[in-house]
């Protein structure tokens, strides 16, 4: 695997360049990402996984977001941890309602509807949440939970144009897994499996419970300061976990801005967990992209990444 770049630079050509692929792909078609969102994803990919090799993710606080592990590093064997538990019966009640999965009076399971609302309220809060996450690309944390994280994850394949037919639901060891084919916008079709572990992150021993060394580690809009500022869990990736010049992938937590918070988290990796890693951050030029018109970054939090890489030997 060749060593991450420390600065990666974009010029306007191939910002243009990946924004227009970026609005042909299923992702943006179907409104699951906007295309700065995706582009922004896709740009990951070219530092990641250029070759589309074989790819293995670990995932703390996956939620239901397949489609930036996709899309960021195209993913092949997924480990998904979160507290909330992804169950097989579940995901087969949705996949058996494929078409009106987005229909809220047709299909729900268990989703706590308030005594007030009518149907339309519902739905039209279901859209409203949609659309947040079209235009932040996750969920907010708040709103997360009042849907069925398998409806939302069938959902998101749906929208990454995933067939139907190509998806199988199992149970393995206690684990529900999901198997599926899906191509990466202009490659060839790869055969994927998520491993679904139900684990609370914030302590190590369901942490480390069944899982493989991996490609990545990645933290997407935890919510809280996230994987960076669990030492436990940093040592489990240096020591176990990642392979060899294997990445840990994370967006920086919310209450900072994007440049305190860099220094933030460069200093957790090198000096207080002592990770012996290079970094890389987004380019400055792709930055510009995200930035409001007092140049602040928009909401860094959730899917602006910093990306960090373990050493061939430490
Ligand atoms: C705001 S959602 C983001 C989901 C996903 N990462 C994304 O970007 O779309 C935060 C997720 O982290 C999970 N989570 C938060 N704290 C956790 C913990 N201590 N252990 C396991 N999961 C946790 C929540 O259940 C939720 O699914």
């Amino acid at each position: 695997m060749r060593p991450i770049v420390e600065r990666a630079r974009l010029h306007q050509p191939e910002i243009k360049q990946l924004l227009q692929r970026a609005e042909t792909t299923p992702a943006v078609e179907h409104r699951l990402f906007s295309p700065e969102i995706a582009a922004y994803l896709m740009y990951w990919k070219k530092i990641l996984n250029p070759n589309s090799k074989p790819y293995t993710t670990i995932y703390p606080g996956m939620g239901p977001d397949v489609a930036t592990a996709l899309l960021t590093q195209n993913t092949t064997n997924f480990h998904g941890l979160d507290r909330h538990p992804v169950l097989a019966e579940r995901l087969q009640y949705y996949k058996n309602r494929w078409d009106d999965l987005g229909v809220i009076e047709k299909v729900y399971c268990d989703e706590p509807r308030r005594s007030t609302e009518s149907i339309d309220q519902w739905q039209e809060e279901f859209e409203a949440d949609l659309q947040y996450h079209e235009e932040n690309g996750y969920y907010g944390a708040t709103r997360l939970p009042v849907w069925s994280l398998e409806r939302l994850l069938l959902l998101e394949l749906q929208k990454l144009d995933v067939t139907k037919d190509s998806i199988v639901i199992n149970q393995l060891a206690g684990k529900t897994t999901v198997s599926f084919t899906w191509a990466y916008p202009n490659e060839a079709s790869q055969p994927r499996i998520i491993t679904f572990h139900t684990a609370d992150i914030s302590t190590l021993a369901s942490f480390q419970r069944g899982l493989p060394r991996a490609d990545c580690i990645m933290q997407k809009a935890h919510m809280d300061e996230g994987i960076v500022k669990r030492s436990a869990i940093l040592a489990e990736a240096r020591d176990h976990l990642l392979l060899p010049n294997g990445r840990l992938l994370i967006t920086p937590s919310s209450n900072e801005s994007s440049r305190a918070t860099q220094k933030i988290d460069r200093k957790h990796f090198l000096d207080m967990l002592r990770l012996d890693f290079n970094l890389v951050r987004p380019p400055l030029s792709l930055q510009k992209l995200l930035t409001d018109e007092d140049g602040k970054l928009r909401d860094p939090y959730g899917w602006y990444f910093i990306c960090a890489q373990k050493r061939a030997q430490l």
